[in-house]
């Protein structure tokens, strides 16, 4: 199973204001940035309760017919996320990737960031694809966090594009 990351970010490393808003990332998801075609290249989603939350305040549920994986240790009503594939889980990631990889599940993409930093810390991820917006907000929800040993990384490609969206990949080395 690979195992991705496919994220936005304020240039000073944050995905979301204190407050959870996403003002400052562009809106509509920005100039097309290879999104639309790292989705169609996943078979299904782990989100973190959190992330879940801010998606059901979006319009229409933004994951198709993906299967969605939402992490929690608390019940949570999966019934909001109207017309979504959605499933609950908790535990440790290995665990939920091994479940995952037994029902043919291929490739991952990883979302919000306690779950991101959980993922990290397990040594689960394979690829990292930051999209920095150029904007700096000073506070917020930080991607990446404390680290028990460093993680090394091998810069794959970088690629900006005229709105000043600057994507870079990453596969973690160990
Ligand atoms: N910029 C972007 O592209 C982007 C992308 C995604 C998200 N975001 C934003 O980031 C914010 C959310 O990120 P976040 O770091 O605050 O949180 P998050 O990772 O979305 O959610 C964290 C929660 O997930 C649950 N969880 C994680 N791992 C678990 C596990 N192994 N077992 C059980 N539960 C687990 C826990 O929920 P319980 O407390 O219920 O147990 C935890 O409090 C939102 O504002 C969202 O909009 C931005």
């Amino acid at each position: 199973m690979t195992i991705s990351v496919f994220i936005g970010t304020s240039v000073d490393g944050f995905i979301a204001r204190p407050n959870g808003d996403l003002d400052f990332l562009p809106p509509g998801g920005g100039e097309p940035h290879g999104y639309d075609e790292f989705m169609a290249s996943v078979d299904a989603l782990v989100i973190g309760r959190k992330t879940f939350e801010t998606v059901l305040t979006f319009a229409s549920w933004p994951y198709g017919h993906k299967r969605v994986v939402v992490l929690s240790s608390r019940p949570l009503d999966l019934s909001a996320a109207r017309g979504g594939i959605v499933e609950q889980m908790a535990g440790p990631p290995a665990e939920i990737v091994s479940n995952l990889a037994s029902r043919g599940v291929h490739h991952l993409y990883v979302d919000g960031g306690i779950t991101i930093q959980q993922f990290l810390r397990a040594g689960l991820i394979q690829r990292l694809i930051i999209t920095r917006v150029p904007v700096l907000i000073g506070d917020g929800i930080p991607l990446f966090g404390t680290l028990p040993r460093d993680i090394l990384l091998r810069h794959v490609a970088t690629q900006h594009y005229p709105s000043g969206l600057v994507k870079t990949e990453y596969h973690v080395v160990v």
